[in-house]
């Protein structure tokens, strides 16, 4: 295990309710308690098809997948799991993959250390590490992990997370961390702008719980004094930009103060809190080709709406 503590929360998040002209909240700060628990609520609204999707994709080609990767691995590769959270989505491509070790990388190392101990039980055979590491700034496993060729795997489409010159960025890196072996990751792909928008504003209003939630967490993390009451969810789709951005829109002139600082808010001026890009098939393999991977070539569920690629070093 290894634990590499991040840059100072309170600074990050304060340097971003000050940036101008808009002001950001990094969406790394989505995830406490309460917005782990509302984004798996996510996964289940109607409107929200990714989660599915690429379930869907790893189910149905999941035998033409692994014998793809074991053509390029060999039989019992390394995989190492990018943002592995409870490990499930890893866990569920084992008995395909048959790996001889298994690296789950998350920033929640904690909690990362409590699904490996349970998953160590159920899969005695598969040697396990934890890697506590905020790979979003940069992905550069630790020394001391067995060196050799590894299946990176990236799911959830959290690439999509990124700006394009930030994801090739890691997909670099991913590379580097591959030692030669090759990358699985799942990228949420464009479609007609209703579908869009509704996943990320659902008819229920967890999306906008998840988003507002922020506001909570940003109190507890920095001190400040957010009203949640005060700001409203809303979610856009970029067709130029070929995005999602999600903000977080004040209902009436505010001020909101922490610590050390205060910034003033128009009725209606917004905090931006997440992109989500969506690519087109052919856009993400020259992003792939760009990064360095080789030889791309992906599967998609049913409805076209969600892709699994997979590239070697
Ligand atoms: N990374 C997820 C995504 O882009 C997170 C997410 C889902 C999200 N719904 C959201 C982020 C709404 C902000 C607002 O799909």
């Amino acid at each position: 295990m290894s634990d590499e503590s991040a840059s100072d929360p309170r600074a990050e998040l304060a340097a971003g309710l000050l940036r101008r002209p808009q002001a950001a909240l990094a969406p790394k700060f989505f995830y406490d308690r309460l917005g782990s628990a509302l984004f798996v609520a996510i996964t289940e609204l109607d409107e929200y098809t990714l989660t599915r999707d690429e379930a869907a994709v790893l189910a149905a080609h999941g035998d033409e997948i692994a014998a793809a990767v074991h053509a390029r691995l060999g039989p019992r590769p390394t995989l190492v799991d990018l943002g592995a959270g409870d490990c499930a989505k890893a866990a569920a491509l084992f008995t395909r993959l048959q790996p001889a070790r298994y690296v789950a990388v998350d920033i929640a190392v904690d909690f990362v250390r409590e699904a490996l101990a349970a998953l160590q039980q159920r899969h005695p055979a598969i040697e396990m590490w934890g890697v506590g590491q905020d790979f979003s700034q940069r992905l550069a496993l630790p020394a001391g992990l067995p060196a050799g060729p590894a299946l990176v795997f990236y799911p959830g489409s959290s690439i999509g997370n990124f700006e394009p010159a930030d994801a090739l960025r890691l997909l670099q890196q991913a590379r580097a961390a591959a030692a030669g072996g090759a990358l699985l990751i799942g990228v949420d792909l464009v479609r007609a702008a209703p579908s869009l928008h509704a996943a990320y504003d659902d008819a229920l209003g967890v999306t906008a719980a998840f988003n507002l939630n922020l506001l909570r967490h940003a109190n507890r993390l920095l001190g400040s004094d957010f009203d949640p009451r005060q700001w409203a969810h809303e979610a856009s789709w970029d067709a130029a930009g070929s995005r999602v951005q999600m903000w977080l829109r004040a209902r009436q002139a505010l001020t909101v103060r922490w610590p050390g600082g205060e910034r003033m808010f128009a009725a209606g001026e917004r905090i931006h809190t997440e992109n989500a890009f969506k690519w087109t098939p052919e856009a993400f393999a020259a992003l792939l080709r760009d990064a360095g991977w080789r030889a791309p070539r992906h599967w998609r569920e049913g409805a076209g709406r969600f892709a699994v690629f997979l590239a070697s070093a």
